[in-house]
């Protein structure tokens, strides 16, 4: 069975194409089936609709409060029946709504190593810091801001003249292969949430 990917994005969607690219491989075990967005004109919806996938925007401004945009981004998400939701580079954060209809089922990347530098700015923290390694850590989106149980973590350099720019492009690089890595695995052998613990491979 092909496991179904609703994917989020707010940007450049780097990681989206990277999902796509490994998604023409059968093998892969998975499908991106929908795209959705906060906001217009970005290059991850241009990268979607040029590989024939269907999109949505949710804008906040376009509700009353963010319990109604929240419940019309979970309705659009749930219209395509994803088996995960990736938030890639969504630079919101979704309700408790929201997670309650998916359930263990969504995932978010974040250009740092947890638990250091949550929040808008784990690149930019990080290389405050003088930190000498940080990375990037994919895992299940929970009610707190980059909190939930860790599926993956990938470690790169700090180099002594990193800018944050390219301190993140660095970084973006060992992410993108870190999610295709592991959305692949969780596709084809599936995964159980126990506690802090994210556990892949079907359940005996
Ligand atoms: C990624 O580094 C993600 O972790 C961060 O924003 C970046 C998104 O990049 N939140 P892209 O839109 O996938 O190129």
């Amino acid at each position: 069975m092909t496991a179904r990917l609703v994917v989020l994005v707010s940007g450049s969607g780097t990681n989206l194409q990277a999902l796509l690219d490994a998604c023409t491989d059968p093998a892969y075990g998975a499908e991106v089936v929908a795209v959705g967005a906060d906001r217009e004109g970005i290059e991850g919806l241009a990268r979607a609709e040029r590989a024939g996938i269907p999109t949505f925007v949710h804008k906040v401004k376009d509700y009353a409060d963010r319990a109604e945009w929240d419940r019309a981004l979970a309705d659009s998400v749930a219209a395509h029946a994803p088996d995960l939701v990736v938030s890639a580079g969504f630079m919101k954060l979704v309700g408790p709504g929201f997670l309650a209809r998916f359930p263990d089922r969504m995932l978010n990347t974040h250009p740092a190593l947890l638990p250091s530098f949550p929040g808008m700015h784990g690149a930019a923290d990080a290389l405050a810091y003088g930190v000498k390694v940080t990375g990037a850590t994919l895992f299940v989106v929970d009610g707190g801001v980059d909190t939930g149980p860790i599926v993956a973590q990938t470690v790169v350099p700090v180099e002594d003249d990193d800018t944050v720019e390219t301190l993140h492009e660095r970084i973006k690089v060992a992410e993108r292969a870190m999610l295709v890595e592991s959305v692949g695995r969780l596709a084809r052998e599936g995964w159980r949430v126990e506690g802090r613990h994210v556990r892949i491979g079907r359940v005996h």
